[in-house]
């Protein structure tokens, strides 16, 4: 993996390149990844657009979270599993006083979640699971596997959201999407980072784009490029 911007490096290492900021305060960090055109899919699923090195970027990422934030939707299709502690990343998660692996907290208005699915069962830590007061889910089929987080009155409230993963100590957040979900979080002016890769590929098709929902205007800058073997790994940040 080499550095083509700011400045040129070969062989960078990624858990220095993504290192969150260091004040404290709730950082979103989105991961995506996208055909060069456009395509967030293929098939259905991202699995189709991703390389050796979008893997590595991703399990990087991960290494470096306090909590990996994922609609529903996303969990559902990709098939989603609560997260286990990665020896590589056990010292320097005890040096930033991080638990052994990040929590997985699932994002759902429905709550059409199986309580015995991997979501909720092997992983280092309890999955959370966040809903709106008026959940057309049952909550309390959740609550002997998950801990349930209310935020929001109709629809999760995104800024809720957050300052109830702030109060159990989840700041360094890794947003894995999907779409509508990382759309609401842009519209809700709390997308700090957008860690986006762009696989060498053109794939066409009417595959959706790394955001679903309303028009929006925002600006990002770019703050890091790097590249591996044709596939593109930008970082940009809310201007
Ligand atoms: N290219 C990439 O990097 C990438 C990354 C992730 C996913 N994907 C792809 O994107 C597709 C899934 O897209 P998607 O947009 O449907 O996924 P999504 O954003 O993960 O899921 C949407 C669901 O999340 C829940 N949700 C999101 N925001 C909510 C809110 N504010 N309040 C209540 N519930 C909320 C709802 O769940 P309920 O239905 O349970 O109410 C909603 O139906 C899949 O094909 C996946 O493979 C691509």
């Amino acid at each position: 993996m080499r550095r083509l911007l700011p400045s040129p490096a070969e062989d960078v290492e990624l858990a220095e390149a993504y290192a969150y900021p260091d004040d404290g305060r709730t950082w979103v960090r989105a991961n995506m990844v996208s055909s060069v055109d456009g395509a967030a899919v293929v098939d259905g699923r991202s699995e189709g657009l991703s390389t050796p090195g979008d893997k590595r970027v991703f399990a990087a990422l991960r290494g470096l979270a306090d909590a990996v934030l994922v609609g529903a939707g996303t969990a559902r299709t990709e098939g989603y599993r609560s997260l286990r502690a990665k020896p590589e990343h056990g010292s320097r998660r005890r040096a930033l006083g991080q638990r052994p692996a990040p929590v997985l907290v699932l994002v759902s208005g429905r709550l059409d979640l199986d309580p015995d699915s991997p979501l909720f069962h092997g992983g280092a830590e309890r999955t959370l699971v966040v809903t709106s007061a008026a959940s057309g889910g049952r909550p309390e089929r959740l609550a002997s596997v998950a801990d349930v987080i209310v935020a929001g009155a109709t629809h999760v409230d995104i800024g809720a959201a957050l300052a109830a993963l702030a109060d159990r100590g989840l700041t360094r957040i890794l947003c894995e999407g999907g779409p509508h979900l990382l759309a609401e979080v842009a519209a809700a002016g709390r997308l700090d980072e957008l860690c986006l890769t762009v696989a060498p590929q053109l794939v066409g098709g009417d595959g959706s784009r790394i955001l679903a929902g309303p028009h929006l205007d925002k600006s990002v800058a770019l703050a890091q490029l790097l590249e591996d073997d044709g596939a593109l790994f930008a970082r940009y940040v809310r201007q």
